[in-house]
């Protein structure tokens, strides 16, 4: 096996690397995975393009018609490795009680068997005939107190490139880092050694995969695929079930801790140049890059909405009480399919150049194409998979009446934040952004109303904990089955979930006492479907009819109806100029089917149930009182 030489051969950290302990690490790395080479990266453009020239040769990357997609770039993943993969995700606490009944769970000491220690070990010899690289980043603007650092090995040149578009990646996190500052350790192997000779595929991964954490020592461990969330740990590995610990842990010390977020942040700001921010946590593919990115119809001119961020937002209070967002990420991983000029022209135009894409159709005139950018396909495409692509082929080989799709449901671009035309100033501000609401929102066909907003913090910690969703294709598996998924967090806690609707209602309470003002909280669903299988809430940038009365709620100028759940606007408390939407097909989005919520609060029950050994009180003390005011 590879043994660690005694003369190891890899080059030295270079001369700017002043931290004993990471070289140490890599180096130990290194030898474990026996990778063939280590190469530190800088973060560099040339860096960035020498790596994507490399990733061209090696047929990983196509590259667009610079005419058309100027330093843009098409990667086909293996077929197997489309999506994360959440029941090959563990949360590797001592106690399995600390991860709770909604992760996955194995002893620490048998993972690392398993992974690094055992004769057998995945990650012994993974990097063997391939390049380590070493991937410093911070999640945050550089040196803010609310970011953090992590470095990743990886021996993807894939994960590099799209870790430098969506991390501060480079020479300025190991600045930050300094001689012996604290990182995450992230460790990704494909999984795929390469013998001598052998000729490598242009998207290497295993069938067996593991994408693993250690809470407490703060570990990631990810092996076996190449693909998103899996593989750029920055994002949900670190950025989400990592974090959501440190968050938590940091209440211990000071009292109140962070909060680590699905949450998209939003600023919005009005004709008199009023300016909120809003963070909502929408399941994935449920509508968060679209809904940052909003283009708000004409009739509401003046109004301007700003993107933060647009995936996940690190929360902490702030000297003057109130609650300040960062986003640790730089870059946006964004579902392609349904991007469009109507739906979001903003996104149309931060793709028009450096954009890696994923898993997108490939047209005769080398550019992109996904289902929903046209309402007519191209008469002629090459598919996800690197097959010819015709409409009435399509039709043929379609499943379940639908056509073959030329590009993969959870096919992604990736973009630097930069390109977004309405990022927001204060995007990369240390400091954060002051939160006005937190808006929760699942995809829901039936049952869920067009919005609402929660009477108190308690009722609104309530209704994000109780939020169903329809799943989708970001993750592996069935879609469109509804599961609960509290604060848009099922796969991404990284912690026991009970234990996490308790810090959430701690610092509420704390943040009161002390006299701070909350931001509101309010549910949305933009996805009821009519008896013809047709959404009625149109959507996208008429969501901005829903955000405005969210912001007339705080300024306490719009008015509502109360429900069981809350407060519901009226049809006269939303603004309809500019939109044929008739009091008759609000009711659609906004009614409450009494027995479709009495059946909905018996699966809110049976979510307590799973999670009763650490259930605060208030939970099921409100879920009692809802079902009285609902005449359950
Ligand atoms: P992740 O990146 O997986 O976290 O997804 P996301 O939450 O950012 O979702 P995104 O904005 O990429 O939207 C996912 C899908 O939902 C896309 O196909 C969108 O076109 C669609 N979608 C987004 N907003 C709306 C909406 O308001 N109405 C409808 N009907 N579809 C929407
Ligand atoms: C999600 O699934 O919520 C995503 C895509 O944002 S991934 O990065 O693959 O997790
Ligand atoms: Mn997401």
């Amino acid at each position: 096996m590879s043994d660690p030489a005694p003369q190891d051969p890899r080059p030295n950290a270079p001369a700017h690397v002043r931290h004993a302990r990471l070289v140490a690490w890599v180096r130990e790395i290194a030898a474990l995975t026996g990778a063939a080479e280590v190469v530190w990266c800088d973060g560099s453009q040339a860096e960035y393009e020498r790596l994507c020239a490399q990733l061209v040769a090696a047929g990983t990357f196509l590259e667009l018609d610079p005419q058309r997609r100027p330093g843009s770039f098409l990667a086909r993943s293996d077929p197997g490795d489309v999506a994360r993969v959440e029941d090959r995700t563990f949360i590797c606490s001592q106690k399995t009680e600390d991860a709770g009944p909604t992760n996955h769970w194995m002893a620490p000491a048998q993972m690392r068997e398993l992974l690094q220690t055992g004769e057998q070990a995945l990650f012994r010899g993974a990097m063997r005939g391939r390049t380590m690289y070493v991937v410093p980043f911070s999640m945050g603007p550089l040196g803010s107190h609310i970011a953090h650092i992590g470095v990743e090995l990886t021996d993807s040149a894939y994960v590099v490139v799209n870790m430098r578009l969506m991390t501060r990646m480079g020479r300025g996190a190991l600045e930050v880092l300094g001689a012996d500052g604290d990182f995450v350790p992230c460790v990704h192997s494909v999984g795929a050694p390469l013998a001598p000779g052998q000729k490598d595929v242009a998207w290497p991964c295993n069938a067996t995969k593991y994408i693993v954490h250690y809470p407490e020592t703060r570990e990631i461990w990810s092996y076996g695929s190449g693909y998103g969330g899996n593989a750029l740990l920055g994002k949900k590995c670190f950025a989400l079930r990592i974090a959501s610990t440190m968050g938590r842990q940091a209440a211990q010390a000071d009292g109140r801790g962070w909060l680590a977020e699905h949450m998209l942040i939003l600023g919005v700001t009005s004709p008199a140049g009023r300016k909120y921010h809003v963070a909502a946590a929408f399941p994935s593919a449920c509508g968060k890059t679209n809904f940052s990115m909003m283009v708000p119809p004409p009739a509401f001119k003046g109004w301007k909405v700003t993107t933060v961020g647009d995936d996940i937002a690190w929360i902490k209070p702030h000297a003057d009480g109130r609650l300040y967002a960062i986003n640790p990420e730089a870059g946006y991983f964004g579902v392609a399919p349904g991007t469009n000029e109507h739906t979001n022209p903003n996104c149309m135009a931060a793709l028009q150049r450096d954009v890696i894409f994923t898993n997108v159709a490939l047209t005769d005139e080398g550019d992109v194409w996904w289902e929903g950018m046209s309402e007519t396909p191209p008469a002629h495409l090459v598919d996800w998979q690197g097959r010819d692509w015709t409409p009435a082929g399509a039709r043929e080989s379609g499943e379940n009446g639908k056509p073959r799709p030329a590009a993969h449901p959870n096919s992604r671009f990736t973009i630097a934040a930069a390109n977004n035309p309405v990022l927001d100033a204060d995007w990369d501000g240390a400091q954060g952004v002051p939160i006005d609401a937190f808006v929760f929102g699942g995809r829901r066909s039936t049952t869920v109303p067009l919005v609402t907003e929660a009477r108190n913090w308690t009722e609104g910690v309530y209704m994000a904990a109780t939020m169903g969703s329809e799943t989708t294709a970001a993750a592996a598996g069935a879609q469109g089955v509804v599961r609960r998924d509290p604060f848009a967090m099922l796969p991404f806690m990284g912690y026991h979930m009970a234990d996490y609707f308790q810090h959430w209602l701690d610092l509420g309470d704390r943040l009161a006492r002390a006299g701070a003002t909350l931001p509101r909280m309010f549910c949305v669903n933009w996805f009821r479907k009519g008896a013809d299988g047709k959404f009625v809430w149109p959507g996208y940038g008429e969501n901005m009819r829903v955000l405005d009365w969210v912001i007339g709620r705080i300024a306490g100028a719009a008015g509502g109806a109360e429900n069981a759940f809350g407060t519901s606007p009226r049809y006269e408390d939303l603004r309809w100029d500019g939109l044929a939407f008739t009091r008759e097909q609000f009711a659609r989005v906004i009614g409450i089917d009494r027995s479709a919520w009495q059946q909905e609060l018996v699966l809110h029950a049976e979510l307590f149930e799973m999670l009763e050994q650490r259930l605060p009180a208030e939970l099921p003390a409100t879920l009692a009182r809802i079902g009285l005011r609902l005449g359950a």
